[in-house]
């Protein structure tokens, strides 16, 4: 076998296929021997490897090994090596989120054509085995729903947030010194990791080729330490969520997938989904309810679900096997965002006087949006006097309004929250926030 990629995970692994060689062997039924690892540096040495196996030629290293494990990164050269090594007969195992979630099709079709194994459990969640659950497990069932906290920074942050009070910045700025969050955050904090992980995860659900560019994305950098401090009061947690579903709509059945921040009722069982930890909540007709939780990050753990890998494809060459071909032949369409179904929040700063309420609920009616539930509490400001004229509340006094409705669609929400915004008596919209986890 060859690796490509030698920084935390690939170290990792070289380090354990030395270590626990008979054991894996064992399970493996042939010896795994490392022939290469291509890095950029080959002068520099790495813990646990010997250094002759250490090349900077990675095309000339895919064509010398039956099993290629790629964990270099990136789109490019990672797409080109692995369609080399599977035309060579190799069979891939890869954890490069970014590569399945934009060129997933090509390289399920190049393994299918080539007839070897492509797997890629490292590339969601880390360590949690969700990947063989989703594409064998639950191959006799149909999946309904997968809903996932699958970026352990963002989760990171959002806990400490909610624990501590802190802001977001603050929360981000201990992130980085823990090392979960980079030092450029954007993948993490705009969502780009999560939905890269929610275009496979749907991919594999929905039997139905999901590209990265459909799945509508969210970050969590518009969250306040207020909206987490109203989200608590509502007895719920504010998590970035991954959410692939089948929807039903007038021209059919579709999906939609979402990465967003949302509210989930602290008796979700995501809710409970602490730190830098990930989980992927997954209902199925038939199987009902299912939870996946562990760590989604770091070398080892991650080393775990690659060698989960390795094992496995090298038992299939030792049989002559394979294992179950990834399968896009349901096709479903991908429904706009506008279309998504669920519940909402909108905090509003108002003008605390008679018939505010109701000129809101007006709004909310006229656009079909009905109303679950509104909480209303004072906001800092000037105090009531309860002088003549001003029909009973206090000149000028503000009040914060959560109104929680029942589920609409989103395009029905937008239009109703930029029509609420103009009403006279609406200061500001302070936040909207998806409920999820029903
Ligand atoms: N940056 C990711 C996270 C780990 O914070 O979960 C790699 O996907």
């Amino acid at each position: 076998m060859a690796l490509l990629g030698c920084g935390v995970v690939g170290s990792e692994v070289a380090r354990a296929l030395t270590a626990n060689a008979q054991e894996l062997a064992a399970r493996a039924g042939a010896p795994l021997k490392l022939v290469g690892v291509a890095v950029r540096d080959a002068s520099r040495p790495r813990d646990g490897v010997d250094p002759s196996l250490l090349t900077t030629d990675a095309a000339g290293l895919v064509h010398r090994a039956d099993v290629v494990v790629e964990l270099v990164g990136g789109l490019e050269p990672a797409r080109a090596l692995l369609l080399d090594a599977m035309r060579a007969g190799a069979s891939v195992v890869t954890a490069n989120k970014a590569l399945l979630a934009e060129h997933g099709r090509e390289l399920h079709t190049a393994a299918a054509e080539r007839g070897v194994d492509l797997y890629f459990e490292a590339a969601v969640a880390g360590a949690i085995p969700i990947i063989r659950p989703l594409r064998e497990s639950l191959a006799g069932d149909r999946v309904e729903a997968v809903l996932g906290i699958v970026n352990g920074t963002t989760n990171y942050v959002l806990d400490q947030m909610d624990t501590g009070g802190a802001e977001l910045a603050d929360a981000l700025r201990a992130a980085q010194e823990l090392g979960y969050a980079e030092a450029d955050p954007t993948a993490d904090v705009e969502g780009y990791d999560a939905a890269a992980k929610a275009a496979i995860l749907a991919t594999l659900a929905f039997h139905t080729p999901v590209p990265a560019a459909d799945v509508h994305r969210e970050g969590i950098a518009g969250i306040t330490a207020a909206d987490v401090a109203a989200a608590r009061e509502a007895g719920s947690v504010i998590k970035l969520l991954a959410i692939c579903e089948r929807v039903q709509g007038p021209d059919g059945e579709g999906i939609q997938v979402r990465v967003h921040p949302a509210l989930l009722s602290r008796d979700h069982p995501l809710a409970g989904v602490r730190g830098a930890f990930n989980a992927v909540f997954v209902k199925a007709a038939a199987a009902g309810r299912l939870m996946f939780y562990g760590q989604g990050a770091g070398g080892v753990p991650t080393a775990s679900a690659v060698l989960g890998d390795v094992v496995t494809v090298a038992r299939h060459r030792v049989d002559s096997g394979l294992g179950p071909r990834v399968l896009e032949h349901a096709d479903l369409p991908v429904r706009p965002m506008g279309q998504a179904r669920t519940r909402y929040q909108v905090r509003l700063d108002v003008a605390d006087r008679p018939g505010v309420l109701a000129a809101i609920a007006q709004v909310f009616a006229e656009h079909g949006v009905s109303i679950e539930t509104v909480r209303q509490s004072a906001l800092p400001g000037p105090q009531a006097g309860g002088g003549a004229g001003d029909g009973g509340g206090g000149a000028g006094r503000t009040a914060s309004l959560v109104v929680v409705t029942h589920t609409a669609t989103d395009a029905a929400l937008a239009a109703t929250v930029a029509a609420v915004a103009e009403v006279d008596a609406v200061a500001a919209v302070a936040s909207v926030l998806r409920v999820e986890g029903d």
